[in-house]
């Protein structure tokens, strides 16, 4: 029989021989990129670092719109002239997998011509599932994933995004976007995971580990891209790439752990932020790339730009005085492949500037041995051609199973006045507003297209709001009314004569497509029209319901105190409007919690996680509805916080136990979240920090308890002297109502 300590040897052995398994895979994959990096020119290496987009090796039809063709002359001419190591991008919209792969075998065709037969690594914006791969599962874009603080879903959703983008014969997704969300204008909020770093960080971590997996060389796993390093998501302006001002304690504190999350969790990619911090493009900075991202994080994988984003050095940013002078700078920073993305002149000043000494041969090896080894590790060098039997995994009816899954736990109820939700299944009801009828404004930007906005590329066996209401409650029972379009006035009148005949109402609102800087606004307020037509519709005095579907919070406050319920939908995918209408019509009870804090006024914006200073009176948190907010048709009782002892020391980390009970009439999910405050810093402490969180599901009358365990690290911030301390002292823990008090020794 096996005793204990049989067992604990045959671990200790099996954990030795996979360690040494994975010394041996490591020193077998050094070798061959030095083998082979011995043998490149200084043109293959130069070549390896240039990316450049689809277009420059297509031919130009002039019609931006007419089907694709690879140019094949332009294609040799790329990988044997110039060698270039990457290929990016669509050329307007997506293409069937089957045409995927004909244009990833060309590629490598081509490849194949070549002495070292490097193969080309093909990278794609799979952002909520794989974009522009035809009829691929398209999840909730990730802040509407950060809403459901479902981990499981996100595991099975990222599973599922590498799957169909490696089945696509791309084996590089530019995802996941880890800055934070701090700043609702910014057009890429919908990107993010919200405005919170533990929920982000966690959430970012799960995502690489799933794109990756533990091979990422299997035939469903793909590259992770954890961008854009550091800082882009909080311009100043509230605009797409441009300045943001943060002092680097808070960079460290707030913006820094998510990347390093990423990095710890084996990211072999990351993108560059397309602006600047401090005045300080990070394109250009040393410090940022070599110091901090490669040299203190211990990022062994390569670094790409964004786009085109060495020649904004000079174009837009006006730090390089020409192109040359850029690439210089961008290449001694420590980018390692540039996304050019339109020509190779990258490719020729670089070799121009190691020819003249002005770029050491030790930087260009460096980025080169990082390529290769990405390149190596996803299995390129043994087949970079796709295996069509992959195509059959693409939007399995499982898939889009899960997918449903995802967009129902997203949904976040933020008003229900006098239970006015559920509607009843048997009475009439209106459907009317911008969003109404349209499956794009559910998907939002990285959908089909870049800006995701062509209606007529959807799906059509796919729902928008409308139709899942009617496929829900009948068509009998729904009236449709256009009502207004986003900004402008449509047919408000109408729907309002349509409403007499109506029980209730459903007004959905919101946001057309959009997709980095098209998606720039100048006020976070509704366009008039839509505040006019939800106020003409509300004057009837029938139940109204206000759906939003939204990449941001935009301002309700004009119309909000006249709703009768809110769902807040964000942007949920493909089986977003079934989701919906489950909601709306009480077959899913919603459990969604805000991942940012929904605003009130455009100048008031402040974050959860604020300080005293600035919620003491006069001054207040007086959001629309506070972050980590979400109503439920159940009610749940919190009770018993009991912490395992009142102190917490290095050695000794806290049990935080708390019992939630569903005390109403209905199954429900609930994420339990657990908060912490320093009642005394150095730095002056934030009124409560986001620790934890556990989503689970109660029938009615059930009890559950739910644990936390907290650790001195888990308490720690970045001081004065930059540091990441733990100080001693007293904290508050708080979970739902109920907090308790600890000491840190
Ligand atoms: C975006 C990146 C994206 C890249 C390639 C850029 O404009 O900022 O997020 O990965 O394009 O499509």
């Amino acid at each position: 029989m096996k005793g204990k300590k049989g067992i604990a040897v045959l671990i200790s052995v099996t954990l030795l021989s996979l360690a040494c398994g994975h010394k041996a895979e490591k020193s077998e994959e050094d070798q061959f990129v030095r083998e082979l990096l011995s043998k490149m020119t200084l043109e293959e290496k130069v070549g390896q670092m240039t990316q450049v987009t689809i277009q420059v090796v297509s031919k130009q039809t002039g019609n931006a719109h007419q089907d694709h063709q690879l140019d094949p002359e332009k294609l040799e001419e790329a990988i044997l002239k110039y060698h270039v190591g990457s290929i990016l991008n669509v050329w307007d919209k997506a293409h069937t997998p089957e045409y995927w792969h004909e244009i990833i075998g060309a590629i490598d065709a081509n490849v194949q011509k070549t002495q070292n037969k490097i193969p080309v690594i093909y990278g794609i914006d799979a952002i909520h599932g794989a974009t522009y791969t035809a009829g691929a599962t398209l999840f909730p874009q990730s802040i509407a994933i950060a809403a459901s603080r479902n981990l499981d879903l996100l595991r099975k959703s990222a599973d599922i995004t590498a799957m169909e983008t490696r089945a696509s014969g791309i084996p590089w997704n530019f995802n996941p976007v880890l800055g934070m969300g701090r700043n609702p204008l910014w057009p890429r909020l919908w990107e993010t995971f919200g405005e919170d770093t533990y929920l982000a960080k966690t959430m970012g971590r799960i995502y690489v580990e799933h794109m990756q997996g533990e091979d990422v060389s299997a035939d469903n796993r793909v590259a992770a891209c954890a961008k854009h390093y550091l800082g882009y998501s909080v311009p100043t302006t509230g605009k797409d790439r441009t300045p943001a001002l943060i002092p680097i304690r808070e960079l460290r504190e707030t913006f820094l752990p998510t990347f390093a999350a990423a990095v710890d969790a084996g990211a072999l990619t990351v993108m560059v932020n397309s602006s600047e911090i401090n005045g300080e493009p990070v394109h250009a900075s040393y410090f940022y790339l070599t110091e901090l991202l490669k040299n203190e994080l211990g990022f062994e994988g390569f670094i790409v730009t964004d786009w085109n984003d060495i020649n904004n050095l000079y174009e837009r940013e006006k730090v390089a005085k020409d192109q040359r002078e850029a690439v210089k700078m961008a290449v001694l920073a420590g980018n390692d492949m540039s996304m050019v993305p339109y020509d190779y002149s990258f490719f020729i000043h670089l070799i121009d500037l190691v020819k003249s000494g002005e770029v050491p041969m030790s930087r260009i090896d460096d980025a080169v041995t990082r390529i290769l080894k990405v390149k190596y590790r996803l299995g390129l060098f043994k087949s970079a051609v796709p295996d069509p039997k992959l195509i059959a995994r693409i939007a399995t009816t499982e898939s889009q199973k899960v997918n449903l899954e995802a967009a129902r736990d997203v949904m976040t109820l933020l008003k229900n006045e006098n239970n006015t939700l559920p509607l009843k299944k048997d009475k009439k009801v209106l459907v009317t507003g911008p969003t109404a009828n349209k499956i794009s404004v559910l998907n939002g930007g990285w959908t089909i297209t870049w800006q995701g906005d062509q209606e007529a590329l959807y799906p059509r066996e796919k729902y928008t709001v409308l139709e899942a209401i009617q496929k829900k409650i009948g068509k009998k029972n729904v009236i449709y009314a256009p009502g207004s379009d986003f900004d402008q006035n449509g047919n408000i009148r109408q729907a309002v004569q349509a409403a007499k005949d109506a029980d209730a109402i459903v007004v959905c609102l919101g946001e057309e497509p959009y997709c980095e800087t098209p998606g720039n606004i100048n006020d976070l307020s509704l366009p008039d029209v839509q505040y006019e037509l939800f106020k003409a519709l509300a004057a009837t005095g029938k139940p109204i319901v206000m759906v939003l579907i939204e990449g941001r919070p935009r301002i309700v406050r004009p119309i909000e105190e006249k709703a009768n319920a809110i769902l807040m939908a964000y942007l949920p995918g493909m089986e977003g409007a079934i989701a919906i209408a489950d909601v709306l019509f009480g077959d899913v009870n919603p459990s969604g919690k805000l991942p940012f804090t929904y605003p009130r006024f455009v100048n008031d914006l402040m974050t959860y996680d604020h300080k005293t200073s600035e919620a003491t009176p006069p001054n207040q948190y007086n959001p629309q509805w506070p972050f980590g907010f979400g109503l439920s048709y159940t009610t749940f009782k919190y009770d018993n916080l009991r912490l395992s002892s009142d102190i917490l020391s290095p050695k000794t980390p806290l049990t935080i136990t708390v019992t939630i009970k569903n005390s109403g009439k209905k199954a429900g999910k609930e994420s339990v979240e657990l908060y912490t405050r320093d009642e005394v810093a150095s730095i002056t402490p934030s009124v409560r920090k986001l620790k934890g969180f556990k989503k689970i599901e109660l029938q009615p009358g059930e009890s559950k308890d739910v644990t936390f365990t907290l650790n001195s690290e888990d308490l720690s911030f970045i001081n004065r002297d930059l540091k990441r301390v733990t100080e001693p002292g007293d904290f508050t823990v708080m979970i739902g109502e109920l907090s308790k008090g600890f000491i840190v020794k």
